[in-house]
């Protein structure tokens, strides 16, 4: 068994309704957190206790079920570009009952920031979207953080082609490059910390200095 393997077969088993969310996910294709990712994340938010959450990419509401989890008293803002999936996030929060904790915006995020200043600030940003967009989303949203806030960004090693696509196609070392000079630029950014954790698909913590 590998490490990874190992790791996973200590993860607690997800609720019945997480479970029909992540079949669901892998049957019509929708990334979510990968297993390893989502309990560190979940990790991090008791750790860090967040009163207000910002995501930017909610796909079908999975990790902000998951992140509510970790902190239910949480009042949690995501956003999702793509209809289908917003209009099954509406529904997923639904049927858990949550949606007076999780407010899913439809749109672009990168045009959201009215919106998002509505409920601002927030003690966590996550981002979790457009691989490519990951710096303008930083740079947009880290204005609407608390002053102790934290960012949290995922895929930041992407597939293992961040440190290394001489096996990937030439879509996705396009993107590994994006995420390449994404990492480059949050690790020498001169206002924050930042350490990358090889969980998951790569996760970067990153706090104000
Ligand atoms: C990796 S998925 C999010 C998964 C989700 N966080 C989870 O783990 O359950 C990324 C999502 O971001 C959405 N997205 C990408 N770029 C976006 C943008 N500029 N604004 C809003 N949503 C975006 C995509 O449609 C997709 O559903």
């Amino acid at each position: 068994m590998d490490q990874e393997a190992y790791l996973r077969s200590l993860l607690p088993e997800s609720s019945d309704h997480m479970q029909q969310i992540e079949k669901f996910a892998e049957d019509h294709n929708v990334p979510i957190m990968e297993p390893l990712g989502i309990h560190f994340l979940q990790q991090m938010i008791r750790l860090k206790k967040p009163e207000r959450i910002l995501e930017i990419g909610a796909a079908i509401g999975y990790s902000a079920l998951r992140m509510l989890e970790a902190a239910p008293d949480s009042r949690i803002v995501t956003i999702e570009r793509d209809e289908i999936r917003y209009e099954e996030a509406k529904r997923n929060v639904q049927e858990a009952d949550a949606s007076e904790h999780i407010h899913i915006l439809y749109g672009d995020a990168l045009d959201m920031s009215e919106k998002v200043a509505e409920h601002a600030p927030y003690d966590l940003l996550f981002i979790d979207a457009a691989k490519g967009k990951y710096e303008e989303f930083f740079d947009l949203y880290t204005p609407f953080l608390s002053e102790d806030g934290v960012i949290i960004s995922d895929n930041v090693l992407f597939k293992g082609f961040v440190a290394d696509d001489s096996e990937a196609s030439k879509r996705m070392a396009k993107l590994a490059k994006k995420i390449r000079n994404y990492n480059e630029w949050l690790t020498s950014h001169p206002d924050y910390h930042t350490t990358i954790i090889p969980i998951g698909d790569g996760v970067a913590i990153t706090t104000k200095k």
